[in-house]
């Protein structure tokens, strides 16, 4: 039996990481560069820390996430999102008695059991930043300011910033009837999902992926015809800050997101080069969700980027640097192996790419393999050079060979990296 990843699970490819790993080191100087610490949370939670903070309605709760029962029954899931993972550890350590403003981000796989399709997977990566303790439109427009500047300093353009306000408890009871009282009036139309969170849960009808929802939908009220004074100005503030900063925006009213936290702004950073899945990082403040999870009436914003969609549109604009060792020794006999052997560790000790073979090869062979690695430069070692002490250093380029004293190998080969 050959065995194959899960469905919706993949292996990320070595000629992949180097993607992976300029995305992460530039995330992670640009976030240090705005405040924010590496926070690093588990991957299994409590049930109920998510179905309570993202919300039971949401199809992540109701339809996505990988639970499974601890040895006394209890629920345990596989965090589908890491924002209610923070808030928990930002409640159990006290965090904010260290700093009333904590800034934190975290990165690492997510599960949901979604369809898989192009730039959606079951087990997906996130860069996740989350800012706790104000309440102000200036740390919104900071933080989405922080999500624009990753994808630039990836060199991304033509990404399209969406934002929408959703509200606050005084604002939003009165928009969620209006729209309950549309939605009521297509009944027949939405489908069995739909039709029963109109009732229940009206807003989610927007995250519906269903056709016909989406295209009756799209006659709905605003939301933000709807905002309260306190959320109007808010908003306003928000936008002022962004044309401030330079930083087009597009107003989108349906940009309510898939999780039940959010309060006030909403905004997601879309492209049109994915398809379907054209979100590469949403977010938004949610400013009730520490109190909800039982810690203080804190205010909250943040936002996550979607590592694999990130990565497959750096793979069609950068093809990144090819790695190869610095250099090959070519020993030829036990000796020389014995000793080229303590040499290869000794250089490695200095950050140099070193290889040799682990077999017995002779010259040729052993010149085809440095060649096949891409090796810089190949060390010739045989029994002759042993006793001579001289060495001989080939350059795999300019097919240049020179001598080299084997006495002090070490100080006398790194003078050419
Ligand atoms: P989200 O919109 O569910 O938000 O996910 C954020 C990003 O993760 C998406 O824009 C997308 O790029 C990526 N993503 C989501 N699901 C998948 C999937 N199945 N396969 C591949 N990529 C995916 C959140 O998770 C919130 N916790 C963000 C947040 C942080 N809000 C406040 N703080």
């Amino acid at each position: 039996m050959e065995f194959t990843a899960i469905k919706g699970f993949k292996d990320i490819l070595p000629e992949e990481v180097a993607s992976w790993q300029r995305l992460e080191s530039t995330a992670r100087r640009l976030f240090e560069a705005f405040g924010f610490f590496e926070i690093k949370t588990p991957l299994l939670e409590r049930t109920e820390l998510f179905s309570r903070g993202i919300g039971r309605e949401t199809d992540i709760v109701s339809k996505e996430m990988y639970t499974l029962k601890d040895s006394k029954g209890r629920g345990m899931t596989l965090r589908p999102e890491a924002t209610a993972s923070v808030v928990r550890a930002y409640i159990q350590n006290r965090l904010y008695q260290k700093n009333p403003i904590q800034k934190l981000f975290t990165v690492g796989p997510m599960f949901r059991h979604e369809r898989p399709q192009k730039g959606r997977f079951r087990q997906f990566h996130q860069i996740n930043a989350e800012l706790f303790g104000d309440p102000g439109p200036r740390s919104d427009a900071d933080i989405i300011a922080m999500a624009m500047s990753l994808f630039e300093s990836i060199g991304f353009s033509g990404l399209s910033l969406n934002i929408n306000s959703l509200g606050c408890q005084q604002c939003r009871p009165r928009f969620k009837s209006e729209l309950k009282e549309f939605l009521l009036g297509k009944i027949d139309s939405l489908c069995v999902d739909c039709r029963r969170r109109s009732e229940t849960n009206p807003l989610r009808v927007f995250d519906c992926k269903v056709e016909t929802c989406n295209r009756i939908v799209a006659d709905a009220p605003s939301i933000l015809g709807f905002l309260c004074d306190a959320c109007r100005n808010h908003f306003e503030s928000l936008k002022d800050y962004l044309s401030r900063s330079g930083i087009p925006f597009v107003l989108n009213h349906q940009l309510v997101r898939g999780l039940d936290y959010y309060t006030r702004t909403t905004f997601e950073i879309q492209t049109d080069r994915l398809g379907a899945q054209n979100a590469v990082a949403g977010g938004g403040r949610y400013d009730g969700l520490v109190k909800l999870l039982g810690g203080p009436d804190h205010p909250a914003i943040g936002f996550a980027v979607g590592v694999e969609r990130v990565v497959s549109l750096m793979a069609e604009e950068f093809s990144p640097e090819i790695k190869c060792p610095d250099l090959f020794i070519a020993a030829l006999g036990g000796n020389s192996e014995r000793e080229s052997f303590q040499w290869v560790m000794d250089l490695r000790k200095y950050g140099l790419w070193v290889e040799m073979d682990y077999g017995s090869k002779g010259l040729k062979a052993l010149m085809k393999k440095a060649g096949r690695l891409g090796a810089k430069k190949v060390l010739i070692v045989g029994e002759n050079e042993l006793s001579s002490g001289i060495g001989l250093l080939r350059d795999m380029d300019t097919k240049a060979q020179e001598e080299v004293g084997l006495e002090n190998i070490v100080t006398n080969l790194r003078k050419y990296f």
